[in-house]
Order: structure tokens, then sequence, then C-alpha cells
């Protein structure tokens, strides 16, 4: 499957987003994903619709919008509609709605993801298979960057891997979303993760590009 790198813009500083965005496109980054955080479903308050509409003319490269909020479904119009490619939301904020929200996305014209915690089991994703175009599974507690990989979180990636080649839907993008770095990025990617967040080990690096390629690398 295609590896494709989404470094978390959470890490960079938000004055000059713009050049942000531009600079990991030019260094070969796959993804931008942005973290958007409510102060209610996660403690901090990071950014809304409205940065990732300010961002969206800088990069041609997909906006990956993690929602971290509670009623998510009252703001996916807003990214859609502010440039969003895939919008992705957590069960634990969905609850029974979950399958509703996501196909409200897909109407939109955005794909969806659906999110577990690390508390979550990710049979709670199954249901969504049909739903999705991505599974997104959380490696740290939400809410912060620079955190350390969560390594029960390998188990639940070859869980939900072989439940989608299970079910026929072997290339479904399965993201993997905290603590990831260059020296753990081989096992995550063996363990089922095709799509990699990182947000620190981007940010901190003196060669964005040779960081990038290097995460990407198998
Ligand atoms: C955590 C966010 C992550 C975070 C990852 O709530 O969802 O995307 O930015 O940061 P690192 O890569 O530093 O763990
Ligand atoms: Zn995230």
């Amino acid at each position: 499957m295609q590896i494709k790198i989404a470094p978390s813009i959470l890490a960079s500083d938000f004055s000059e987003v713009g050049q942000t965005v531009a600079l990991l496109e030019q260094n070969g980054a796959d993804m931008v994903h942005c973290d958007v955080m409510d102060g209610n479903f996660v403690p901090p308050i990071t950014f809304g619709a409205q940065l990732v509409k300010n961002i969206r003319p800088h990069t041609r490269l997909p906006l990956d919008c993690h929602l971290m909020t509670l009623h998510p479904q009252t703001h996916i119009e807003d990214f859609a509609a502010a440039g969003a490619d895939l919008i992705s939301v957590h069960v634990e904020a969905c609850g029974k709605q979950t399958g509703e929200v996501l196909r409200a996305i897909r109407a939109l014209g955005v794909k969806a993801a659906a999110v577990v915690n690390p508390a979550t089991p990710v049979s709670e994703l199954f249901d969504w298979l049909g739903d999705v175009d991505m599974y997104l599974v959380m490696s740290v507690v939400p809410g912060w960057g620079g955190q350390k990989f969560i390594p029960e979180s390998l188990k639940k990636l070859e869980e939900l891997r072989s439940f989608c080649v299970k079910n026929g839907k072997p290339d479904v993008d399965i993201e993997v979303d905290g603590g990831v770095t260059e020296q753990n990025a081989h096992e995550i990617i063996a363990a089922g993760a095709n799509v990699l967040v990182a947000g620190s080990t981007v940010f901190r690096s003196a060669d964005m590009r040779g960081t990038i390629a290097s995460l990407r690398r198998v």
C-alpha cells in the first residue's frame, strides 16, 4: 500500500501557517493534518474552519481535518466549505450517530474517517467499514503533541487491518496519530497503518525533507 505522511501543523507556529503548509508540500508530505480541538472533547483549544480556509490557497496537498470536538456533525459543513478534503470524527463524540455523521461528510463530497481513542477498542470501528475512506487509530491520548507512542496501539492496528482484509476492503487507509518517530515508523507500518501523522518529529527536525522520507521508508 502507498505510505502517506501527514505532518500535523499542531507542532508548528500558527502565525506563519501559510508558509508552513507550502514548505510541507515542497518537502514531500502527502497531506496536511489539521488538529481541531474545542476545549471540551479535549481540554485545549486550537483552531476551527476559518484557519483551514486561510491555509487552503497555500497548498495543493489534501487537508486532513481531525475533529476533536463534541457534536462534530455541527461543524462538518463549515469544514467542507473551508476546503477540507478529509474529515475525521471520533466514535466517542458521535456515539450512535457515527454512521449518520460519516455519511453526511461524504454527502458533502468530502472523504470521511472514523477515529478511536486509545481506551476505545477498534471493534467500535467495525460497523462503519462501508461508510469510511479511512480509519484513524489514536496512539496517544488526544489533546497534545509530543507524547510517547502507546505500544498497545500496534495490536489495534493489526486487528483493524486484518478486519478490513477479511471483509473485502484490504485497501482502506489506516492512519495512526501520536508519537510517531523515525524509530517506530517501521513497526507501525508493519502492523498495518499506511497513513502516518507526525507533528513533533517533522517540525523539530533540522531536515524536514529527510525526516519525511525516512518516515515513509519501510
Ligand atoms: C494529538 C493530535 C496529534 C498530534 C500528534 O491530539 O491529534 O495529531 O499533533 O503530535 P506528535 O506527532 O507530536 O505526537
Ligand atoms: Zn490528530
